[in-house]
This record gives structure tokens, C-alpha cells and sequence, in this order.
């Protein structure tokens, strides 16, 4: 079974938020379940420099305005395909912004660019080539049922995952003529959205499947308040929308061998995390007192519920806590969390910016995990931080709830309290929730039992690697071979 995955970011290579950790980490699930996927990517300078030594497998005389070639070959563990195209992808920093924080104006091109050769790749673009299904990540493969809806090859199959509603890729009517799609394309069953065009709409309206990516989002966006403006659309075509939970690659995250953690530890060696959050309390410059040591690891923005966090702040210091957070975003939320460390110093701390490698030692080390979004498809943070140790603090929504289970009264009797849940959009829930958690972590035996209780949770890819097998299996008629590729 061949599967082409088409994706705007992918771990190791390059990454701006979970996206990238599910296309890195699904390839390497599924070739356990017989399934091989290879990853079509843009050539960013990043990806480029990562891409020595691969084969030009494929010369395009006119991709969107110049010439483009594609280089394949197994880089940073993963079969991937690379467009080359210096006129859309040569570019600093973040993939989608230009550097003056605005999006690149050809983003429509860019893209739509991504998903043609997505397309064209299971039409034969290379020889010898042939994908079943293609696996379309976000707006930024919208495109691609589009392409393969309105094109004439026969039996390619599309599955549409949506991690995030929230961007749908919208682009004025004016760009459809170079779309190179036919004129019936833009219709209310294919591109057409308000007038306008979205690739992630598309993508949503033409797959013969729409995923995403935790079964409690899959219902949620079936409702006003969280479809976005998509609900009728997917509950036109319910039958075909299931939501199939993140994994996380246990291979990387493994606190017994994280070259990152000073203090490697796990379930029966908890209490050596400390060394660990020693580590983070003089990295982040904070005193040394003891008390619960929060952190946030995230783009700091409104989905993600910052602002709640900076009203609760004053809260949960006066509760004796500390907080580091690590991201960036809105300016007003990190001038808020400057703010705060200014006024709480040695208690609240900041370090703005990008850093994976610190990612791990914080939750190597700090004790919980605040995530407080309005909406979260699925969250990856709350699965490192259950795998960790690092107790997860969430909204009760999205994928968050569909992976922690609150130590209320009943599941800590049960033994299966794994985190801290509350209800979303309140910064007062999220005060008693750290209210809460201040009070179990001071009772230790309770706290340490949360911890290796989070990390006994299955995070792994292994039941949802099975459920893409199965769903392109079911697709294609064709039966999987589960034995390992390779
Ligand atoms: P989203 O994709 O909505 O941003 P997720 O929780 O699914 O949220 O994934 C975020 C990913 O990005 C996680 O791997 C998280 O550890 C990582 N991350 C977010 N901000 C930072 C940062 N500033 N430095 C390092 N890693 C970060
Ligand atoms: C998105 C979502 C996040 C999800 C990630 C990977 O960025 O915001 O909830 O975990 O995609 O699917």
C-alpha cells in the first residue's frame, strides 16, 4: 500500500507547531502496519540544507510562474519527496510569514503549487510512482482532492485531515484562473467559499474522507460554535468524518534516554526529576524556594487561552507557584508575560522564541502543564506532558479531554486520574484548577501516583497508525500486509 502524505511542515525537518510532529511521526507508525508513506514537502532553505544527496526525480517546465524540479530520497529517517522551486520556497524563517509578520502575498500559489504536484505525483508524474491514496495535511493541501475531483485519472483516493479549522486558506475569487482548474470547479460542491476561494474547504468538500484528529473535535466541529462556518458542510457528509487521535513518536519523547534531560528518569524514579527542575529554576532565573513549578510550552495566542492565563497569574503565584513559559505569538501576550516576570521576579519567567530542546527539559522538569485553549483539535503538549511526568492543566475541550482524565474524587479512588481538567474560557475555572493542583501537590504520595499513572497512558501511534491503515485500506479495497515494511 503506497500513500503519499502532502503537508506544509514536517519534524525533523521543518516546524511551526504539531502539524510537523504528526507528519514526521505517522510515516514511521504506519510502516509498522504495512503501509508505506512517502512525504511530499516544499524545498524551504531549511529543508533544502537537510536534503544533500537526494535524485531529481522529476522536471517541471512551469510550476506557478518558473521552473521546479522535485528531489527524492530518505532524509532524517523519512522517504520524502522535495519541490524545488527557489521562486516560492526560497525564504527565510517561518514558512507562511514573510518578516514583516504579514503572510507572504503568493501564499495562494505557494500552495496551490504543493497540492498540484501532490496531484500530478499520483497521476504518474514520476515514473515508476504510483501512490492509492494521498493524504492531504491542512489548508495547505487543500487543493489536492480539487485537483484529483476535477481531473481524469481514475481510482486515486484523498483523505482530507484537518488539524486546525481555524485557518481555511481563503483567497479572493481573482486567483481561480491560475489555478489551472476547469471552470466548473468553482462551484459550492468544489473551491467556492462566500464568494471566494478556500483551499481548506476544498480540500473538506472533494476528499473521499475527512479526518481529524481527536474523535471529541470530530463531534465538536459538527456544531456552530466550533465548525467555523464548516458545520453544514460536514454534517452533509457525516458518514464520511471520523476523528482519529494523535499519537506522539515515544522514540523521541522517552525520559530514560532524552539526551536533552541532565536527569534521565522514569515511572519508578519520578522523585529524580527534580534534578531536572533544579536545571529549569536557574535557566529561567527563577529563586529556589520550593512549590508547584508550572510551565507553558505553546504559540501564545487566543486558541491557546493566554490571555486566561494572564488573568489567573497573580493567582497562582499568590498560591505559592511558579511559571515558565516558553513560546511566542501575540504581542500582547508576550508583553503580558514580560510584564509579569517583571512584577513577580524570580516567580514568573519568559523565554521568548522557538527551542525544542528546551521543550524537553521543561517537561523533564516542571511539575505541571497549563493549557488552557479555547478550542484544541487534538494538543501534543498534554501527551508529552503525560509521557513526562509533567502533570497536564487543561480546558476541557477538543483532544484535551479526550486524553486526560480529571483526579475528581471518583477517578482518584479508581486510581486513573491522570491531569487536571476545567472548563474552557474561564479564568476563574482555570484559578481553581491550579487552586487544585497546588492542593495535590502538596499531598505527595496522591501527586506522584497522577504522574506515573500519566505515564502509563498510551500515547503511542500504534492504535491510530491502525485506524489510518484501516481507513485507506477500506478506501482502496486493497488488503494490508501488517508485516513491517523493510
Ligand atoms: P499547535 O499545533 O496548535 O501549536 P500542538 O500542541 O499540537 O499545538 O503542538 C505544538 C507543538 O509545538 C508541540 O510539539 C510543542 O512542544 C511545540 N512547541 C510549541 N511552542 C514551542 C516553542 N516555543 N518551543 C519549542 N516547541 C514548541
Ligand atoms: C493543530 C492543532 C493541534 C493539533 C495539531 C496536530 O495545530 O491546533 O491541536 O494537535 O494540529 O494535529
Amino acid at each position: 500500500m503506497e500513500v503519499l502524505s502532502v503537508a506544509a511542515e514536517v519534524h525533523p525537518l521543518i516546524k511551526t507547531g504539531g502539524l510537523a510532529d504528526v507528519a514526521g511521526a505517522l510515516p514511521l507508525a504506519l510502516s509498522d502496519k504495512g503501509v508505506s508513506m512517502r512525504t511530499l514537502l516544499p524545498g524551504y532553505p531549511s529543508v533544502m540544507a537537510k536534503s544533500q544527496g537526494g535524485r531529481v526525480v522529476a522536471e517541471i517546465g512551469d510550476l506557478f510562474g518558473a521552473p521546479g524540479r522535485l528531489i527524492a530520497g530518505r532524509f532524517s529517517g523519512l522517504d520524502l519527496i522535495i519541490i524545488d522551486a527557489p521562486h516560492l520556497y526560497d525564504r527565510p524563517g517561518n514558512p507562511y510569514v514573510a518578516p514583516d509578520g504579514w503572510d507572504w502575498p503568493d501564499n495562494w500559489k505557494r500552495f496551490a503549487a504543493l497540492s498540484w504536484v501532490g496531484a500530478e505525483l499520483a497521476w504518474g508524474l514520476v515514473e515508476g510512482y504510483r501512490p492509492s491514496v494521498i493524504h492531504c495535511h491542512d489548508w495547505q493541501a487543500g487543493l489536492v482532492p480539487a485537483y484529483v475531483k476535477y481531473g481524469t485519472a481514475d481510482g486515486i483516493k484523498t483523505v482530507m485531515t484537518v488539524h486546525n479549522m481555524a485557518f481555511k486558506g481563503f483567497f479572493g475569487r481573482e486567483i481561480f484562473g491560475q489555478l489551472r482548474l476547469p471552470p466548473q470547479a468553482f462551484e459550492v460542491g468544489g473551491v467556492e467559499y462566500y464568494g471566494g476561494i478556500s483551499y481548506l474547504k476544498s480540500g473538506m468538500e472533494c476528499a473521499d474522507y475527512v479526518t481529524t484528529v481527536s474523535p471529541n473535535y470530530a463531534d465538536e466541529i459538527r456544531t456552530p460554535q466550533f465548525g467555523m462556518g464548516l458545520e453544514g458542510l460536514l454534517n452533509g457528509r457525516a458518514e464520511t468524518v471520523i476523528g482519529i487521535l494523535n499519537g506522539i513518536d515515544t522514540g523521541s519523547w522517552n525520559a530514560a534516554v532524552d539526551p536533552a534531560l541532565p536527569q534521565k528518569y522514569s515511572g519508578n524514579t519520578v522523585h529524580l526529576r527534580r534534578v531536572n527542575k533544579a536545571a529549569l529554576v536557574e535557566k529561567f532565573g527563577l529563586d529556589g524556594e520550593d512549590g508547584p513549578l508550572f510551565c507553558v510550552i505553546s504559540r501564545l495566542t487566543d486558541q491557546k487561552g493566554m490571555d486566561l492565563l494572564l488573568q489567573a497569574l497573580e493567582g497562582l503565584v499568590g498560591l505559592g507557584g511558579r511559571l515558565i513559559v516558553l513560546g511566542s505569538g501575540e504581542g500582547y501576550l508576550e508583553d503580558g508575560f514580560r510584564h509579569a516576570s517583571m512584577i513577580h521576579p524570580g516567580k514568573v519567567s519568559i523565554i521568548t522564541g522557538y527551542n525544542e530542546e528546551l521543550s524537553h527539559l521543561m517537561q523533564g522538569g516542571a511539575d505541571a502543564i497549563i493549557i488552557p485553549s479555547r478550542f484544541e483539535p487534538c494538543g501534543l503538549t498534554q501527551l508529552y506532558g503525560l509521557r513526562y511526568g509533567c502533570v497536564p492543566v487543561v480546558s476541557r475541550i477538543g483532544g484535551l479531554a479526550d486524553t486526560v482524565i480529571d483526579a475528581n474524587p471518583a477517578a482518584l479512588d479508581a486510581g486513573v486520574a491522570t491531569g487536571i481538567m476545567f472548563d474552557a474560557n474561564s479564568a476563574h475555572a482555570l484559578y481553581e484548577a491550579i487552586r487544585r493542583t497546588v492542593r495535590l501537590y502538596g499531598e505527595d504520595k496522591t501527586w506522584k501516583k497522577i504522574q506515573r499513572r500519566g505515564m502509563k497512558s498510551d500515547v503511542s501511534w500504534e492504535t491510530s497508525a491502525g485506524r489510518y491503515a484501516e481507513l485507506y485500506a477500506t478506501l482502496t479495497g486493497l488488503t494490508i500486509n501488517d508485516e513491517p515494511n523493510d
